[in-house]
C-alpha cells in the first residue's frame, strides 16, 4: 500500500516544473483552499503557488454549492496571473490536466462533462472551480481549485454514490496522492505554457467532452433547458439546440445527461 502522507517537501522535491508547484502551502485543516489562495494572491504570492489541505471544513463548489473534502481526497488551489484573453481557457486546461494526470497513473478512461467535471464510468471523480479577479480589463489573479476523490470511498457518503466515485473505488487500490499531485502540477504547467495558442487547449478539451451530441437538460440559474448539445464555443459556452431548431448559448450551468 503506498504511503499516502502529504507534505510540501514531498510535492516540491525535484518537481520538474518552472513555477507551478515550486511553492506549496500545506494546511492539515482549513475552511477552503480558495480562501487561503485568495489572500495569498492579494499579497502577490509567486505565480504557481499551491495551497493544499488535508481537510476542508467549508469547501466551495461551483454555483455556490458545498464541496465535501473527506480525508484521502485531494483539495488544492493554484494561483495564476494569466492575461485576460487566456481566462476562459483555464477551465479547459484544468480539466485536461486532471484527465492526463490520472491517466498517467492509472489505466482508467476519463471523460469531461461540460464545463469541467471529470468523470469515470459516468460518475464524477473531480470538480474544478475557477475564480478570478478582473478589474478594468486586467486580471489581478486567477485561482484554480481542484478537488479529486482519490483514496476516500464513496460508501462513506451514501447520498453521493449514484453520482460520484473515487480512484480507489474504480481501481480497487490506494494511489499515492503525492504522486498524483506532482503529475497534476506538471500537466497544469505544460498546458498553461501553451496558452498563447489557447485554440489547441480548446480543441483537446472539446474532444474529451462526453456531453456533445447528447440529449440533455441544462439547469442554468432558475431555468431548466432541454435540447441537444450541439457544440461548445471557444470561450467555453455550451450551444444547446432546442427541438424547434433554436440555439441557446449557455455560459454557466449543470448538464444532466439523458441518454449517454
Ligand atoms: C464543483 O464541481 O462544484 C467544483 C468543486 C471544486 C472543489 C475544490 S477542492 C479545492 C478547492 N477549494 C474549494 O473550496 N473548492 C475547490
Amino acid at each position: 500500500m503506498p504511503d499516502d502522507t502529504i507534505s510540501p517537501e514531498l510535492i516540491t522535491d525535484k518537481l520538474p516544473t518552472r513555477f507551478v508547484g515550486q511553492r506549496v502551502l500545506y494546511y492539515p485543516s482549513v475552511t477552503s483552499t480558495m480562501d487561503v489562495a485568495r489572500e495569498e494572491a492579494r499579497g502577490k504570492a509567486p505565480e504557481g503557488t499551491v495551497v493544499i489541505a488535508g481537510e476542508q471544513s467549508a469547501g466551495k463548489g461551483r454555483i455556490k454549492r458545498v464541496w465535501l473534502s473527506p480525508k484521502g481526497s485531494i483539495a488544492l488551489s493554484i494561483i495564476l496571473y494569466p492575461d485576460v484573453k487566456s481566462l476562459s481557457y483555464l477551465v479547459m486546461l484544468a480539466s485536461l490536466a486532471v484527465v492526463h494526470a490520472i491517466e498517467e497513473l492509472t489505466r482508467l478512461k476519463l471523460g469531461i462533462k461540460w464545463p469541467n467535471d471529470v468523470l469515470i464510468n459516468k460518475r464524477k471523480v473531480c470538480g474544478i472551480l475557477v475564480e478570478s479577479d478582473v478589474r478594468q480589463g486586467k486580471v489581478n489573479y486567477a485561482i484554480i481549485g481542484i478537488g479529486i476523490n482519490v483514496n476516500n470511498r464513496m460508501v462513506d457518503c451514501p447520498d453521493l454514490t449514484p453520482i460520484a466515485t473515487s480512484l480507489r473505488d474504480e481501481t480497487g487500490k490506494e494511489i499515492s496522492r503525492v504522486k498524483l499531485v506532482r503529475q497534476l502540477l506538471v500537466e497544469m504547467e505544460k498546458f498553461y505554457l501553451t496558452l498563447p495558442e489557447g485554440e489547441q487547449i480548446y480543441n483537446k478539451w472539446r474532444h474529451r467532452l462526453v456531453t456533445l451530441g447528447k440529449r440533455v437538460r441544462v439547469q442554468s440559474g432558475q431555468t431548466a433547458l432541454d435540447g441537444i448539445t450541439e457544440s461548445v464555443d471557444e470561450d467555453g459556452a455550451l450551444l444547446l439546440r432546442h427541438s424547434d431548431g433554436r440555439i441557446t448559448r449557455i455560459i454557466a450551468g449543470d448538464v444532466n445527461l439523458r441518454d449517454y
